[in-house]
């Protein structure tokens, strides 16, 4: 009888630590997970092409697992190596280079390609894409809820484990003629109450804290506007610049929309659309030059009479990006001075028919950014931005080779007060 007991308790002490391990193994999954999102999601997409190529199946395209680690840290450096696919993949976009990670340990980069594998298993074994929906749209295949459940019902076994050894000590002790306790059935037993207590208040506590900290988050949204107006048809096919209708965006804090006049510069004489068929991310067929009608209407303008017939009034488009009233950013800050590109923090704009909020706005966003971004010192080439002349020290500390470059965070981009009103 004490074998079995002994064997009964080895059961349960297994069961036990196998439900650590898989919460250990998610820990590890979350952080491949956690340093993409932080580092590389502003860039890249696992599926498809954004500003960096598409991160499916990368390990397959690189001659070694040794260069591409290589490459993630510090791009420069692959390219040094002369190897062909390197140099070639440099040439991918040439507008942006990629940013350089030396902070990042070969840890953190094999977590990070763990997680990009996970992912590429995850979409070859069920394409989720919705057919002609721009990204950010596709579900984010997520194992939580699998070691969730899994851990579940460890945890119900273990229970039940711990339950017939009891019993089986019982009898044992029934046999030898020890005298029982009177037996407590286990939803009364003190320490299972306890301890069930402690785990419902810990898994409550980090979904609300979750909860809290996302409110008012909402990466991913797109929603209808009063008139289908593509920045596809304007920004991409017929090239207007951003700057044309969003000059506020170099200029100052609000890259502001456009009013009816500045829509009216060209359309009093676009007055129908001939272009390529557009749709809605519904598939719905739009019809471009019903959408116009809308706009003449919104500018109290007849086409037939080419004239202006009536009062205007504004079109009350929906706002998409909206930061907590305690934060300040500002446009020129980033565009003007940063010479940040609107593509890294608005997506491919120019792609899109119907616009969505492509970074998530959170502060993790905006200060790992910060981190990782440099400011234009260029001392060697000269012509860096004279603002940083008073800078001396950084300025002396390069001249000396004590240090290649200086980030927005070593200006001062961390400190609270710069975002916090
Ligand atoms: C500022 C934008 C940016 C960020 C941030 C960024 N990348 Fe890139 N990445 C690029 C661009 C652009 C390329 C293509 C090369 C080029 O044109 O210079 C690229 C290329 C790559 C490639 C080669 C792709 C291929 O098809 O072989 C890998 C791998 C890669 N990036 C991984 C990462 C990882 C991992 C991170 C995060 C740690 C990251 N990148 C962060 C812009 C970025
Ligand atoms: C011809 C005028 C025009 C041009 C050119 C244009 N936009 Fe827009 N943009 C608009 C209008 C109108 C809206 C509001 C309707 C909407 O969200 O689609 C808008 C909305 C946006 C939004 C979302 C604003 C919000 O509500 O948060 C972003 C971001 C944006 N534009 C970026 C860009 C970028 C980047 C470019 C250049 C690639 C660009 N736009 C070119 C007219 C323009
Ligand atoms: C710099 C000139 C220019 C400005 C400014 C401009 N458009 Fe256009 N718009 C065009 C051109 C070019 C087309 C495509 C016509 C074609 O292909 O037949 C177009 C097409 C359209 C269409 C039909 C296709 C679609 O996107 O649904 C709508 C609607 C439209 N514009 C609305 C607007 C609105 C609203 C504004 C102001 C926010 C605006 N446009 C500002 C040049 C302009
Ligand atoms: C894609 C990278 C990137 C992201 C994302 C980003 N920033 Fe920045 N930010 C920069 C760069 C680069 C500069 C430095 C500009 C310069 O050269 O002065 C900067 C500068 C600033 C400054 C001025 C700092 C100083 O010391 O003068 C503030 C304030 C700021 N950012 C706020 C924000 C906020 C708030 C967010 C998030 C909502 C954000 N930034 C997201 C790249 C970024
Ligand atoms: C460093 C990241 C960053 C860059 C670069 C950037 N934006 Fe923005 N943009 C934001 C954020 C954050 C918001 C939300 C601001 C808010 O809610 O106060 C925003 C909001 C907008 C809006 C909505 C109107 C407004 O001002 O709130 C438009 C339009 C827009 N951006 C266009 C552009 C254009 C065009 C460019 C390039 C010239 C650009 N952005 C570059 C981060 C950026
Ligand atoms: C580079 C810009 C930036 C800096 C620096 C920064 N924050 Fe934030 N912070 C933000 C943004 C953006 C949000 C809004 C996040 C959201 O809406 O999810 C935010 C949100 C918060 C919140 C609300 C909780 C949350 O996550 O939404 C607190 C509290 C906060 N910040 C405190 C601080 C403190 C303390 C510091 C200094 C150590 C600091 N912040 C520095 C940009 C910044």
């Amino acid at each position: 009888m004490s074998e079995l007991r002994t064997i009964a308790q080895r059961i349960a002490l297994s069961v036990i630590l196998l439900s650590f391990l898989s919460f250990a193994n998610e820990a590890a999954a979350q952080d491949g997970k956690a340093l993409f999102k932080a580092n590389c999601a502003a860039c890249h997409n696992i599926a498809k092409d954004a500003t960096g190529p598409a991160l499916k199946d990368v390990e397959s395209r690189w001659p070694s697992k040794q260069l591409l680690v290589t490459w993630i840290k510090n791009w420069n450096k692959a390219v040094a190596t002369g190897d062909a696919y390197a140099v070639k993949i440099k040439e991918w976009n040439p507008g942006v280079a990629m940013s350089v990670f030396e902070n990042l340990s070969d840890k953190d980069v094999d977590a990070i390609l763990a997680y990009i594998k996970t992912e590429t298993d995850a979409l070859n074994a069920a394409p989720t894409t919705v057919p002609g929906g721009p990204g950010g749209k596709t579900e984010e295949s997520d194992n939580s809820l699998l070691y969730g459940v899994l851990t579940l019902i460890l945890a119900v076994v273990s229970l039940i484990m711990l339950q017939v050894n009891a019993n089986l000590r019982k009898l044992a002790d029934d046999k030898d003629g020890v005298p029982a306790a009177e037996p407590i059935p286990f939803y009364r037993n003190k320490s299972y109450i306890t301890l069930m207590t402690i785990v419902l208040f810990v898994i409550a506590g980090y979904f609300l804290s979750q909860w809290a900290i996302g409110m008012g988050r909402q990466k991913g949204y797109q929603p209808d506007q009063p008139i289908f107006y593509s920045h596809k048809v304007h920004a991409g096919t017929n090239q207007i610049n951003c700057l044309y209708c969003h000059g506020g965006a170099y200029e100052g804090k609000h890259a502001n929309i456009p009013s009816v006049n500045v829509c009216m510069n060209c359309h009093n004489n676009i007055k129908e659309y001939g272009g390529e068929k557009l749709y809605k991310e519904d598939g719905t067929e739009v019809n471009g030059t019903e959408e116009l009608k809308k706009l003449f209407a919104a500018a109290g303008w007849d086409p037939a009479q080419n004239k202006y017939v009536g009062q205007g009034k504004p079109i009350e488009w929906v706002k998409i990006h909206n930061l907590p009233d305690h934060v300040y950013f500002n446009h020129s800050q980033h565009t003007k001075a940063g010479k940040v590109q609107c593509q890294t923090c608005h997506g491919e704009i120019n792609k899109m028919d119907e616009v969505y909020q492509f970074s998530e706005l959170s502060m993790g966003w905006c200060v790992n950014c910060h981190r990782e971004s440099k400011v234009d010192f260029n001392d060697e080439k000269g012509g860096g931005n004279k603002f940083y002349s008073i800078y001396e020290k950084y300025h002396k500390e390069i001249k000396e080779k004590k240090r290649d470059s200086v980030t927005v965070s070593d200006i001062g981009g961390l400190e609270c007060q710069k975002c916090h009103y």
